[in-house]
């Protein structure tokens, strides 16, 4: 058996912290912020949880599926920033949700979340073990930003993004390349109950240097070519790491799509999201080739190669 995608859902607290208003709270302006970063703002949860958000993406990728919550047998919850330390937020999402018969956990890989949850999705579906699998990343980082560090409360924003992956003859979810250096991890840090601290050049250098090499490793393995791809889905991190990727690709701009002007990096959800977005603008087509790649904490970075097969878009 494969694994495909079937449904897309997310969820965006409606606040909007505009770099106008973040430039009253530490010294930082518009111009800085748009040409450095490309983000113009990003949406803050001002109350709630963040198995709340979880739970709004995951109701609405269901939804998008034609998925009754009952038939999915495995819920995998992405978070950096859990309610609780238990239970974990795939339970809550159980509870909230009414995915009764689903086997629940969390993984912990910061930005890389998503990359990781979809690809134990494919392991477990192509090893027999589950049929119906719903991923949902959500995070609330704006909870563990200091908000008097311009160099980093400029970049992150809160939100949620999931996905139903499905057993399939349909070879979905094609090809995943993983990597992961501890030993670079004390660059991007937040220690139990502080901040998140970053040197954003080493962690700039390792983006721009590791995406495009795992993106080459995984077209290598799929013997498939960079112009074969409609769209390179990126984690959204600052739009010059994008640019820079499309450059060492030797291609352009426009089979990156880039939403962080208005969300900023919101983790592991910033993938889900946007391919939310794609799916809901009816901008991908049945074959259309997908590369989704990650890179963050840890430090690690992956990617997958995907071939859209969504029922509903
Ligand atoms: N507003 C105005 N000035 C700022 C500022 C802000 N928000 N943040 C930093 N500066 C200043 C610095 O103090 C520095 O001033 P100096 O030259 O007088 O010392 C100057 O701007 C340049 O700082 P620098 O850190 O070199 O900027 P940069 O071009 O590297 O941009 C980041 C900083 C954080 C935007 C960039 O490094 C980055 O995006 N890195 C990747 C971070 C990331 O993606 N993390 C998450 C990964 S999952």
């Amino acid at each position: 058996m494969n694994a495909t995608i079937i449904g897309t859902g997310s969820f965006l607290p409606a606040y909007k912290l505009t770099n106008r208003e973040l430039s009253t709270m530490v010294e930082t302006d518009n111009e800085w912020i748009v040409t450095r970063t490309g983000i113009s703002e990003r949406r803050i949860q001002k109350s709630g949880d963040v198995a709340d958000m979880a739970s709004n993406a995951a109701i609405k990728a269901l939804d998008n599926a034609g998925i009754n919550p009952k038939d999915i047998d495995l819920i995998i919850a992405s978070t950096s920033t859990p309610d609780y330390l238990f239970p974990n937020c795939a339970s809550i999402v159980q509870k909230i949700t009414g995915a009764d018969n689903a086997a629940c956990f969390d993984i912990s890989a910061a930005c890389s979340g998503f990359i990781m949850a979809l690809s134990a999705a494919k392991a477990y579906i192509e090893a027999g073990m589950f049929k119906k699998v719903l991923i949902v990343c959500s995070e609330k980082m704006s909870g563990i930003t200091d908000w008097k560090d311009r160099s980093t409360c400029i970049l992150f924003g809160d939100g949620a993004g999931a996905c139903v992956i499905e057993s399939s003859e349909h070879d979905g979810i094609k090809s995943v390349d993983l990597h992961n250096d501890g030993k670079l991890g004390g660059v991007l840090t937040a220690k139990r109950n502080e901040n998140i601290v970053m040197n954003g050049q080493e962690v700039f250098r390792f983006a721009v240097k590791k995406v495009p090499e795992t993106i080459n490793t995984l077209l290598e393995k799929e013997s498939t070519d960079v112009k074969d791809i409609k769209y390179f889905i990126l984690h959204q991190a600052n739009v010059r790491i994008i640019e820079s990727v499309a450059k060492r690709l030797g291609t352009d701009m426009n089979r990156f799509p880039v939403n962080l002007s208005k969300y900023g990096n919101t983790s592991s959800a910033s993938i889900p999201i946007l391919l939310d977005e794609l799916n809901r603008e009816n901008k991908l087509h049945a074959k259309d080739l997908l590369v989704f790649a990650g890179f963050g904490a840890g430090l690690n970075w992956g990617s997958i190669l995907v071939e859209w097969n969504c029922r509903k878009s």
